[in-house]
């Protein structure tokens, strides 16, 4: 199931044309690491310009709508991302579960959608504090998986392309400060794959599980060296090339 680790940075409402510099920067040092898929996520207004920007990362939108067209005012398509030359897009982040009330099934259809306009996807899962105190993290991100991630064919075919990721981002951790320990990111994810094998078989072998959440230049080799990690969402630290960089880096040292 080795393939490239995967480091992705999200930007969320975070941008200016001015920052086309950073994704620029990140970009041409890109060329160093070939064995680490890189990408970033910018807002819908730079997609586009980011696009134009750089070539050898990935860039992806943060959310789609479920239609491919229509009056759906403020939305934007997977078609028209795929149009503006995004790769992919990061589906059911936890800000948008919290902020958009978007459901598991929201979620999986608009990763139908994303899927049908030839996008990579990434799905993101994640437990609040609450239901880790609980005891019910496990419960809560495995039924998410079960949930939000699209079925069928395409799905399939998404899987064996490496064009499918979840990202596992403990809601607790994000914009904290507070990572989540080794040990409970490694039984998550093991978790996480057990679903994804009972969906897509033999194919959830090939669906990289990403650990989001206050990841940074210290904590990221510690991360992405442990078992069923196969790269990063990556919030705060990506705005920078400087912050984002030696994050790079540390995947690039796990091949290793
Ligand atoms: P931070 O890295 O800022 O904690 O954000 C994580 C995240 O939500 C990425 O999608």
């Amino acid at each position: 199931m080795a393939h490239r680790p995967y480091i992705v940075g999200n930007w969320k409402m975070n941008g200016s044309r001015t920052m086309l510099a950073e994704a620029r920067a990140i970009d041409r040092a890109a060329l160093r690491y070939p064995d680490v898929q890189i990408a970033l996520a910018p807002p819908f207004p730079f997609v586009g310009l980011l696009r134009e920007a750089v070539n050898a990362i990935g860039i992806g939108g943060q959310d789609c709508h479920t239609a491919a067209k229509g009056a759906h005012t403020g939305d934007v398509s997977a078609a028209m991302l795929a149009d503006i030359g995004a790769d992919f897009v990061i589906l059911g982040h936890s800000e948008r579960r919290r902020d958009h009330h978007e459901s598991d099934s929201l979620i999986r259809a608009k990763a139908d959608a994303a899927l049908a306009a030839g996008l990579g996807i990434i799905v993101c899962v994640g437990e609040t504090l609450h239901e880790r105190d609980a005891g019910q993290a496990e419960a809560v991100v495995s039924a998410q998986v079960d949930g939000s991630l699209p079925l069928g064919d395409a799905a399939l075919e998404a899987a064996q392309a490496y064009k499918l990721a979840v990202a596992y981002e403990p809601v607790w951790a994000i914009g904290t400060g507070r990572v989540a320990a080794v040990e409970d990111v490694v039984a998550m994810h093991a978790a996480v794959r057990e679903r994804l094998t009972a969906a897509y078989g033999d194919a959830g072998a090939k669906v990289r599980i990403l650990y989001g959440g206050s990841v940074n230049a210290e904590n990221a080799a510690g991360l992405l060296a442990a078992q069923g990690v196969g790269g990063a969402l990556v919030g705060g630290a990506s705005l920078t090339a400087d912050a984002f960089l030696p994050i790079v880096a540390a995947a690039g040292q796990g091949e290793g």
